[in-house]
């Protein structure tokens, strides 16, 4: 397992359209098993593939232990697709591996089943997942369209967000 680079917002590479994963292979498992490293890394609960540069559609997500510990709820969705929203919308503190150190409400639904395949390429479901579940998986799936939470703060957040970050991804290269 690799931790790989993390795209940072505002890079446009976030917004690039991703693709289905098709061949469930050696490859795919490597990917996945990358993407959980850099997801730990750097104390992430759930990324998609286009936050380190790679435009399929895949997602992990880790949801912690009361402690904060990590690695009971492992899971690894490929080609994941939202089947319901359902439940009050509530609004919750949201972070990214793309948007370090910033975080901010989002109104998302308490309620989300999601569809998707397997590392084998088996068809499962998560059925009604509710709490911090529901919100990563909305949040996560959100990558997968090119969506960074931050689209969903005022025009006037986002603007200063986005001169902030794009300082800093100068300042990086
Ligand atoms: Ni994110």
């Amino acid at each position: 397992m690799t931790a790989r680079n993390v795209v940072f917002y505002p890079d446009p590479d976030l917004r690039a359209p991703n693709r289905p994963v098709t061949e469930f292979n050696a490859e795919l498992e490597t990917l996945t098993s990358d993407m959980l490293e850099t997801m730990y890394a750097h104390d992430g609960i759930g990324l998609a593939a286009p936050q380190i540069g790679v435009h399929q559609n895949v997602v992990v997500i880790d949801i912690p232990e009361e402690d904060g510990s990590q690695g009971k709820h492992q899971l690894i969705l490929i080609n994941p697709r939202i089947t319901e929203l359902a439940g009050e919308e509530v609004e919750s503190e949201e972070g990214c591996l793309s948007v370090p150190e910033y975080r901010d409400k989002v109104t998302r639904h308490s309620i989300c089943s999601v569809s998707y395949q397997d590392l084998e390429g088996k068809e499962q479901s998560i059925e009604k997942a509710e709490g911090l579940l529901a919100i990563c998986l909305q949040h996560e799936l959100d990558h997968l369209q090119g969506k960074v939470f931050v689209d969903y703060l005022s025009r006037l957040k986002r603007s200063r967000l986005q001169k902030k970050y794009a300082k800093l991804l100068q300042d990086k290269h």
